[in-house]
């Protein structure tokens, strides 16, 4: 029995797996789950506000340090753009959270020709966002609420497009890649720091489904893409593949943490009944132990991989 399956048995023992998988994520699931939960990542992992995952690369030796390195290696794609180019670079984040990353380049370039805009749908981290950029005095960026699969061109051209850990949320792909595709310049580049299922839903056995499925499902998002399916159809719609870095070494630190934590918790199957029974363990919180059991071990597999991708619109 190799560790998926043990850590598919603890579950088991604590949760009925049918209810779980029965609950539709569609995008009111996911705003709803950003509108309760934004508050406790502040809490407990960032409190400027970063909703992504920590990247142990590039000499980030603490939590901080690898909180930034995301928006540190995209400043060196604005950077490239602004020493390329003889007019203001445009600079917009898809699905922002609380603009932890805008907040923290627009600070960085706030001397250079460079403008940003970040967009996410959830209203509450759009009001947060904005309120940070008010008490910072930051006037190179704007934030605005938006759904990032339904922009057009008249929300602007942009040199630079970028998303950390939000396109994952994408309920229609090719859509998604469409919106892109509208407010992305010629020749402009797409970043984007995301996870992904390495192999196609057919070539995946039935556990490594159902256990990529379930941690999706505790981080609000209805299924990882595939890949090369996802790249693929980026390509369809002009988007041709610069860079792919796998960087799902870097994440594991603080995935390991993770594990720990909820296995901690899912080894006392009766007490975990008990309390869901009573509802006094949260739903969302039981999801997320859920996928804190799950994502170490299926990174180690190679199920699920971290990239860093870049594309240029041709
Ligand atoms: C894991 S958080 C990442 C936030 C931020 N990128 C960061 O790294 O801190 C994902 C964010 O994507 C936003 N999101 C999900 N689907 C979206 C959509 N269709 N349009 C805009 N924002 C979306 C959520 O509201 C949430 O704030």
């Amino acid at each position: 029995m190799d560790t998926i399956d043990q850590q598919l048995l603890k579950i088991r023992a604590c949760f009925d797996l049918d209810t779980l998988l029965s609950t539709e994520i569609d995008g009111a699931y996911t705003m709803s789950y950003y509108s309760k939960l934004s508050k406790w990542y502040r809490l407990l992992h960032s409190k400027e506000g970063a909703m992504h995952f920590p990247l142990y690369l590039d000499e980030a030796s603490d939590h901080h340090a690898a909180l930034h390195v995301p928006a540190n290696r995209i400043a060196s794609v604005i950077r490239s753009k602004v020493t390329q180019s003889q007019r203001s670079i445009k600079v917009l984040e898809l699905g922002c959270g609380h603009a932890y990353n805008s907040l923290y380049l627009s600070q960085a370039f706030s001397k250079q020709p460079v403008e940003f805009t970040a967009v996410d749908f959830t209203p509450n981290n759009v009001k947060w966002a904005n309120a940070k950029v008010k008490e910072l005095g930051i006037d190179n960026l704007r934030v605005v609420q938006a759904d990032f699969e339904a922009l057009t061109k008249d929300f602007g051209q942009f040199d630079v497009v970028f998303a950390t850990e939000s396109l994952c949320h994408a309920r229609n792909v090719e859509r998604l890649f469409r919106s892109i595709q509208e407010v992305l310049q010629q020749e402009g580049q797409l970043v984007v720091f995301d996870g992904y299922c390495t192999k196609s839903a057919a070539e995946q056995s039935d556990k490594e489904a159902l256990a990529s499925r379930l941690l999706a499902m505790g981080f609000a998002v209805e299924t990882f893409a595939a890949i090369e399916d996802w790249i693929q159809l980026g390509k369809e719609q002009g988007l041709s593949l610069m860079q792919k870095d796998d960087i799902s070494a870097a994440m594991l630190p603080n995935l390991q943490r993770f594990q720990s934590g909820s296995d901690r918790l899912l080894s006392y199957p009766r007490s975990m009944r008990f309390l869901r029974s009573l509802r006094l363990l949260p739903e969302l919180t039981a999801r997320h132990l859920i996928a804190g059991a799950l994502a170490a071990p299926l990174l180690e597999a190679g199920v699920i991989a971290y990239y860093q991708l870049v594309f240029e619109k041709l």
